[in-house]
């Protein structure tokens, strides 16, 4: 037997450290935030993926009153993006959220599960890396891509 370590290595930057594309991209990020459809969490996530095509797409997490009927951020950009540019490829997505009282939270939020995965089959499809930038009001965390985020992942079929 042998223990295997898998790591996660994120670079936590301020706003301003950040280049002038990424930080576009943070920008859209907070915006898509108002977006959001959230009366029964109240919890307010934008997400805005930048494509190689050089458009930003916008999504925002949607509520429905049938729960399992409601959609992540993540995965509303990012179905919206590749359903209306099915050639460009993703290069990188930022996450930004907002509380019930209306201020972005201090922590990164990072994607569920299912958006990681979801993400993660546009990354293969791309045949790069897609940086993932998760922005919090005090630090912002950049991961190198998506399969960083999901060790392990399913990627057989
Ligand atoms: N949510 C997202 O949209 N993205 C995340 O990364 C985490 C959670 C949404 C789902 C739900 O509408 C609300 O936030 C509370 O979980």
């Amino acid at each position: 037997m042998k223990i295997k370590d898998i790591t996660l290595r994120l670079t936590v930057a301020d706003y301003a450290e950040l280049s002038e594309t990424d930080r576009a991209l943070v920008d859209a990020a907070r915006s898509a935030v108002s977006g959001s459809y959230a009366p029964y969490s109240n919890f307010h996530v934008g997400a805005a993926i930048r494509l190689d095509n050089g458009e930003i797409v916008k999504g925002a997490n949607q509520e429905n009153a049938a729960t399992p009927s409601s959609l992540c951020a993540e995965r509303t950009a990012a179905y919206w993006a590749h359903a209306n540019y099915p050639d460009a490829r993703f290069r990188a997505i930022a996450i930004a959220a907002r509380d019930g009282s209306g201020r972005e939270v201090v922590a990164p939020i990072s994607p569920c599960g299912a958006c990681r995965q979801a993400l993660l089959e546009y990354e293969t499809l791309a045949g790069t890396n897609v940086k993932v930038i998760l922005v919090g009001a005090g630090e912002i965390y950049v991961a190198p891509s998506v399969r960083s985020l999901l060790p392990l992942a399913f990627t057989e079929f």
